[in-house]
């Protein structure tokens, strides 16, 4: 059932808005002409209430504005009320005409043959609220010997008249009505009943040659053109009864003013959207009219409606209409202004192009704003680096590095500045597991850059201006260094927080961790230990003496001597290495190098010679011949690798103390000559020291005549090492020099455990 219900609804629902679509809506709400279910037209007349049609009255507003709508006519003839004149036209404004009566007499032979000599025109609406318009009636008299007698009711007692008299026709003025043929008179303003009386002076005795006859009337003489031919026209009567209708002037409430009628509002006559205006008469009363915008039928409800000025030729706009009630409002098309826009008045100018730039600009600027924001950020944070990057430069020491490579230019060919950017690609962000060596001084990467080529990058840690000098000192010292024998500076960078510099990658670590360290399944035989020895005095020689400028290394060690993938000796970490000019013998500086390799006579001289390093080779060399560290322990009375040896030397014990495989593999000769040349590198008179070339060419002769005996070749040393590791053994290194804190360790998940590389003396 609710279904059905609600279907229908909605069925009836569609049928509204279709038909609202397809009729004009403005079709119904035309404005009404009378009430409804009465008659709007009564032959020809249109039925404006309050008046309309039907004699109860109850078609209008009353009985005074009813219209007798005679059928027995064809077409059927209106007439006011029960009276006897005949509607013409009815105006909702306040006025209505009526049929005129047209008076005649006619005349033959001084006898009055058509009427008596008077006929009587009478029209009384005194008990109606009509009176007649003095401006539009008058009453003319046509004739010449005639005149017209009007007795009105008023109130008060009027009467007035109008005589013609002419003697030829010719004298009458064709379309003048003045007097000869003719005459018109007004009538008192608030008449409401008349009489015409028509009389003859002399009953057209002079004149009946040319008019026989007389005519009178009261009514709008617009259309009416006198003329003579009319003197002489029996049928002047029919032919101008219809063109001179009376004008009367209707209003409501008889005896009241708006302001008395309007406290009745039940019988108040004016709708809503009228105003109301009272009647300027001597019986009061009042009319509606229609509020400015406003169109209708103000006495029938609901009132008047608002006229769209905006439709059709009411539009008086010249560009954009927009209707409001009771009015309307003209506008400028977008990108216009003005201020009238009537059509005729057409004020509308063009946007000055300012005012759409602003828009224009506004717009863009809302979308463009963030971007630009944005794209500043990203410019300040750049820009912020590079600074900082230039900062770090200075810090870094560039300006100092910039200085020295402007004074040789070998600094500037052999070293590479790299980038950060290169370097955190090379070490993939200094990650954690490209660890292989941390120390005091600071941390080694290791890094592949990009052809594949792997390095060592050496992270400073944070470095004072003081060390800055040994930082920058050893970019320029190694970078003027190419040896076989020492590991190759490749370059730095000095744009991150800390300096940093970059080394080939020496994949086997130090000379201390496998001398210390190393397990016994892959020791470092009497060959190796040989070659290293050679190798790494040749590398000393190089630096006192082929170099342009000598150079004291200031911290040989066995930790600072790397194993390539042949087991060759690499001399590494030049931060404490000095250039010293041709004529010097020595530097002066305060006492730098790890203890137990320290030469004894500059700790107290401070006076650093090349016999210095000669010095601490001779502890390497002890370290080689032994296989213990520089410092052996805490506790020990013989601290000192060097102090324990000389001791050991002195009883003749030597042998004793020297690494059992060393005495296997190697002859006792060999190593007696050894220890006798690592004892004068160890004489703490300098001066007996012999020089690393002397030292070179004891290790050099020694070497050949051992390579000379049959012995395990190299190769197959390296290939077992290579088993050794695929059989997957894989260490950890903990390295504690004694002297110092150094802490250098390998982590066990590195591939290749044994690629233990660079190692850097703390200071
Ligand atoms: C509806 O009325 C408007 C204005 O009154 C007129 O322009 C239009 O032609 C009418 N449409 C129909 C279908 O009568
Ligand atoms: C009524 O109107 C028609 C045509 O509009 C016209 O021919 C006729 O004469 C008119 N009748 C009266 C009485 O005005
Ligand atoms: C209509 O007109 C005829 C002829 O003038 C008259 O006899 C009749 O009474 C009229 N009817 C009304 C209702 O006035
Ligand atoms: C008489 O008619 C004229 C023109 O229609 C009008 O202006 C005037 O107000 C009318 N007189 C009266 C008293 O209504
Ligand atoms: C008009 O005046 C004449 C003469 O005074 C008089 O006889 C007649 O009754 C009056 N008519 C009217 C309608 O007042
Ligand atoms: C006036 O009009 C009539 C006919 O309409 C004509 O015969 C006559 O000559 C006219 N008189 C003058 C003075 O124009
Ligand atoms: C005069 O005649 C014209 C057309 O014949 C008509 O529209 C107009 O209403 C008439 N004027 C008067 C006051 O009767
Ligand atoms: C004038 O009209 C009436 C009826 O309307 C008619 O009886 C009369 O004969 C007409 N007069 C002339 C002269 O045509
Ligand atoms: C209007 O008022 C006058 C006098 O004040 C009175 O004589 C007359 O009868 C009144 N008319 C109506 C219709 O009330
Ligand atoms: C108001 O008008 C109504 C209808 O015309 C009438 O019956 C009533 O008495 C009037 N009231 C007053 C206070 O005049």
């Amino acid at each position: 059932m609710f279904e059905f219900i609600s279907t229908l609804l909605c069925f009836l629902f569609s049928l509204l808005w279709w038909s609202l679509t397809l009729f004009n809506i403005t079709t119904f709400a035309a404005t009404p002409i009378a009430k409804p279910g009465c008659e709007t037209s009564c032959g020809n007349l249109t039925v404006h209430y309050p008046f309309g049609i039907g004699l109860d009255g109850t078609c209008s507003l009353s009985r005074f504005y009813v219209i007798n709508c005679n059928r027995t006519y064809d077409p059927p003839k209106p007439f006011l009320a029960k009276g006897n004149l005949e509607v013409v036209d009815i105006s909702v404004t306040g006025q209505i005409r009526v049929k005129s009566d047209v008076a005649r007499t006619y005349y033959e032979d001084g006898k009055v043959v058509e009427s008596k000599s008077v006929y009587t025109s009478q029209t009384n609406l005194y008990k109606f609220p009509v009176v007649f318009n003095d401006t539009e009636n008058k009453v003319v008299v046509i004739g010449c010997d005639d005149y017209g007698l009007i007795n009105g009711t008023l109130g008060r007692y009027f009467s007035s008249g109008c005589i013609v008299g002419c003697s030829k026709p010719v004298d009458v003025i064709n379309g003048s009505c003045s007097g000869i043929g003719c005459c018109q008179t007004s009538i008192p303003k608030g008449l409401k009943g008349l009489s015409l009386e028509l009389y003859s002076l002399n009953k057209h005795e002079h004149v009946s040659n040319f008019n026989p006859y007389g005519f009178a009337f009261l009514g709008n003489p617009k259309n009416f053109s006198f003329s003579a031919s009319d003197l002489n026209d029996p049928n002047f009567v029919n032919r101008t009864q219809d063109i001179v209708p009376v004008v009367l002037d209707w209003f409501i409430g008889v005896n009241e003013t708006c302001e008395v009628a309007k406290k009745n509002s039940s019988a108040f006559a004016c709708q809503r959207n009228s105003k109301c205006i009272n009647f300027d008469g001597d019986e009061g009363g009042y009319r509606c009219n229609c509020l400015p915008g406003y169109q209708g039928n103000p006495y029938l409800s609901p009132g008047c409606t608002d006229i769209d000025e905006c439709v059709g030729p009411k539009n008086l706009c010249s560009h954009l209409c927009t209707n409001t009630p009771g009015s309307y409002i003209c506008s400028c098309p977008k990108g216009y202004h003005g201020k009238t826009v009537k059509k005729e008045n057409d004020h509308c100018v063009k946007d000055s192009s300012l005012n759409v730039a602003v828009v224009l600009i506004a717009t863009l600027g809302s979308i463009l704003l963030p971007l630009i924001g944005w794209w500043l950020y990203v410019v300040i944070i750049k820009r912020k680096a590079i600074k900082q990057k230039a900062k770090n430069f200075q810090k870094n020491g560039g300006l100092l590095l910039q200085h020295r490579m402007s004074n040789d230019e070998h600094i500037v060919e052999r070293t590479k500045i790299f980038t950060i950017d290169e370097l955190e690609k090379a070490t993939d962000q200094f990650n954690e597991s490209r660890i292989i060596g941390q120390g005091g001084q600071g941390t080694v990467y290791k890094g592949m850059l990009g052809e594949g080529r792997l390095v060592a990058v050496k992270k400073s840690t944070t470095i004072s201006e003081s060390q800055l000098g040994d930082f920058i000192n050893e970019v320029v010292v190694m970078s003027q260094i190419i040896h076989r024998s020492i590991v190759k500076l490749l370059g730095c960078c000095l744009e991150s927080e800390v300096p940093l510099l970059v080394y080939e990658f020496i994949p086997n670590g130090t000379l201390s961790n496998h001398l210390h360290h190393l397990n016994e399944e892959f020791p470092i035989t009497w060959r190796m230990r040989l070659r290293i020895a050679s190798d790494s005095a040749g590398a000393l020689v190089y630096l006192h003496t082929s170099s342009s400028i000598p150079i004291f290394h200031r911290d040989v060690k066995s930790s600072n001597i790397l194993l390539d993938d042949k087991y060759r000796a690499k001399l590494s970490d030049f931060g404490t290495s000095r250039h010293v000019a041709p004529d010097q013998t020595h530097v002066t500086t305060r006492v730098m190098g790890t203890f137990g390799y320290l030469d004894p006579e500059y700790l107290q001289s401070n006076h650093y010679t090349e016999k210095s390093d000669v010095y601490s080779f001779g502890v390497v060399l002890l370290e080689l011949l032994t296989g213990q560290k520089a410092i052996r322990a805490i506790c020990e009375q013989n601290r000192s690798l060097v102090s324990w040896f000389l001791s050991h030397m002195e009883n003749s014990h030597f042998l004793d103390i020297v690494d059992p495989q060393v005495l296997n593999e190697g002859s006792k000769e060999e190593v007696i000559t050894i220890a006798d040349l690592a004892k004068r590198c160890l004489n703490l008179d300098s001066k007996r020291r012999p020089a690393m070339k002397e030292v070179l060419l004891v290790l050099e002769t020694i070497e050949s005549s051992h390579f000379k005996l049959p012995q395990t070749d190299e190769v197959q040393t390296t290939q077992s090492f290579k088993q050794v590791l695929d059989a997957g053994v894989t260490k950890s290194f903990y390295h504690d020099n004694a002297a110092t804190s150094t802490t250098f360790v390998t982590e066990s998940s590195y591939p290749r455990s044994a690629e233990v590389s660079l190692q850097f003396n703390p200071r």
